[in-house]
């Protein structure tokens, strides 16, 4: 087998791509509760909301309020998703300290999630990122669809690799390749992978942010690992999924990518027994079982 990664960066999504998809409203000191105790399970960063128009994602209406209930500025990043300059006003006077792009490689989507198109998503983000760095903000940016799309099938990887590189001329640190409605596989992530870096992107810009509808997510992190990646997003328990995506449902789950993790000996820092009651306990809020096998399996 080629060498693995000796360490890895788990990069949680639960509280913002999880909580995204439950159409009951979460409570704030809900919401609250669930970072907090995510730091505390040993997420070295926490996604934590989006700040996007609260009629299109009425879960995350409350996102001002949420940060300003959250750290800024301590040992774990609380990243907002910021769509356009609106959002970046909101997240600037909230006081965040990370923001993150979030594109599509396909035009139907550029238009189901962010009612633009391929070319005039990078018009928004533009500005954005130009403002957000400029005032000490990192930002990371997410390329989504880029292994398949509900309305426009196979997502040719060149399209990807355009998409993902316009993000990185603009300025974004890292690169999250976003496999939206969990479609792909193993030797599709390895040549997305390896068209990057041939491309000229530092692996270490890149990663990768895989949702398990096919059951592949596990997989396709084996294979990224291989292909040097070192940053995983994932969802405590496996919530997750887009409103504006057919057919996605929830993330990689962060306790299934623990449970990989330690048996690779790969270096996480999270405390899995934590994070297991972490979602149980959200779990019991959201009234439905974790989708996460690891979870289930401990409980
Ligand atoms: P729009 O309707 O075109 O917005 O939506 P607009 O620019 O025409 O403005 C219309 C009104 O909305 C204006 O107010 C704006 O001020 C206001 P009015 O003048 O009429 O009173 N407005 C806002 N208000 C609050 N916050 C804002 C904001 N922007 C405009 N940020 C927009 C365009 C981008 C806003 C909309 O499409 C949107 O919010 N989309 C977000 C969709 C979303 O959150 N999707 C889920 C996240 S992406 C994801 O999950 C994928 C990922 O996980 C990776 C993967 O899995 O692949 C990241
Ligand atoms: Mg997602």
């Amino acid at each position: 087998m080629p060498a693995l990664p000796p360490a890895v960066t788990i990069y949680e999504v639960g509280p913002r791509d999880g909580l995204q998809n439950e159409s009951a409203i979460v409570p704030l000191d809900v919401k609250v509760e669930f970072i907090e105790r995510l730091i505390a399970a040993g997420l070295p960063v926490v996604e934590a909301t989006s700040f996007v128009h609260p009629r299109w994602v009425p879960q995350l209406a409350d996102a001002a309020d949420l940060v300003a209930r959250l750290p800024q500025g301590g040992a774990v990043p609380l990243p907002v998703l910021v769509p356009n300059q609106r959002g970046l006003d909101r997240a600037l006077e909230a006081g965040v300290t990370h923001i993150a792009v979030f594109a599509s490689a396909t035009e139907t989507f550029a238009t189901k999630n962010l009612n633009s198109t391929l070319d005039g998503q990078f018009e928004m983000f533009e500005p954005v990122v130009e403002r957000a760095r400029a005032a000490g903000l990192d930002v990371r940016a997410y390329v989504s669809m880029c292994f398949g799309d509900p309305w426009e099938g196979a997502v040719p990887i060149e399209q990807v690799v355009a998409t993902g590189r316009r993000l990185l001329d603009l300025g974004a640190s890292q690169l999250s390749l976003g496999d939206t409605i969990g479609v792909g596989t193993t030797g599709h992530v390895r040549s997305l992978v390896d068209q990057f870096i041939a491309a000229g992107t530092p692996v270490n810009q890149l990663a990768m942010h895989f949702h398990d509808t096919y059951g592949q997510a596990l997989a396709n992190t084996h294979a990224a690992l291989q292909a040097g990646i070192t940053t995983f997003d994932a969802s405590a328990g496996g919530l997750g999924g887009c409103p504006y995506a057919e057919s996605a449902t929830g993330n990689l789950a962060t306790e299934d990518l623990v449970w990989m993790l330690d048996g690779l000996g790969i270096v996480h820092g999270v405390d899995l027994l934590s994070l297991v009651e972490t979602s149980r306990w959200m779990a019991v809020h959201l009234g439905k079982e974790p989708a996460s096998a690891v979870v289930r399996a401990l409980a």
